[in-house]
């Protein structure tokens, strides 16, 4: 049924997107212009250094995080944080450059678009570029969407969203837990919202992204093991459960917003 939707609603989502890479004017991070605006590192000892692309693949590169790999402890550990970001999401990166530069004619698009238009990319890429495409997009978000002495509780407007379409805050994570822990595998569970402005909880398997299925991906957790199963190993509730203690909530209210507006725009 979602994939019936209005393509309008995926339309509008590029033009904002290519609004702000203009709007940030961040050079060769403007192929990073998905839904993320690129935070300010936070300059500490420990903070994880950038981790280059493969030399001359630069169609894409790794984000820092905004906080040191420990930042996290105690509900995710640094061992596990350093080798999901400079492991898993570098080889991501990696793989993805590495198709696209074989591609020229390719590489004047975002990773958004290419994921828009998976069915018109050369078949022999297209999964490539789905799961590596999907997997940088996912990431880039998911460290955004986590900060240090954060978690508690949204406020404003998506608090109210949040209470209108759950009943309350509480039944909204609990809800998304069940869906988490209920996705057979690897993947993602999400808070969308649909071209109609209304939100809703969904899971999506491997680096599969909300965008394909045209909804605005407002906030995700991963479900992957490499997330979680150094320290939780096979309690994956357990994971999901303390992980609302590093949410980053003004950044998901953002990104609420955005959607919001990219909705309203679509209404009018
Ligand atoms: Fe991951």
């Amino acid at each position: 049924m979602l994939r019936t939707l209005p393509s309008k609603f995926l339309k509008l989502i590029t033009i904002s997107l290519i609004g702000i890479a203009l709007t940030l004017t961040i050079g060769a991070c403007e192929h990073l212009s998905q839904f993320l605006p690129v935070a300010s590192p936070t300059a500490t000892p420990t903070e994880p250094a950038t981790v280059s692309p493969a030399a001359g693949s630069t169609f894409v590169e790794l984000p820092a995080l905004p906080y040191a790999y420990n930042a996290l402890e105690p509900y995710i550990d640094a061992q596990t944080m350093e080798i999901h970001h400079s492991k898993h999401h570098a080889a991501y990166v990696n793989k993805l450059n590495e198709v696209i530069q074989q591609y020229p004619d390719l590489q004047t698009q975002t990773v958004v678009s290419l994921l828009q238009s998976l069915e018109s990319l050369p078949e022999e890429i297209r999964s490539t570029v789905r799961n590596n495409g999907g997997g940088h997009l996912n990431h880039s978000m998911f460290w955004q969407i986590m900060a240090p002495n954060s978690g508690g509780t949204p406020s404003g407007e998506l608090a109210t969203a949040l209470d209108q379409t759950f009943g309350s805050f509480d039944a909204f994570k609990q809800q998304f837990n069940q869906a988490g822990a209920g996705q057979f595998g690897s993947g993602w569970v999400w808070l969308a919202m649909n071209p109609q402005g209304q939100l809703q909880i969904v899971t999506t398997s491997n680096q599969d992204s909300p965008i394909l299925e045209n909804l605005y991906p407002i906030l995700g957790n991963d479900v992957w093991e490499h997330a979680y199963y150094l320290q939780y190993q096979n309690r994956r509730p357990e994971y999901l459960d303390r992980w609302w203690n590093v949410v980053n909530w003004p950044e998901v209210e953002r990104r609420f917003a955005q959607a919001q507006e990219l909705q309203q725009q679509l209404a009018s």
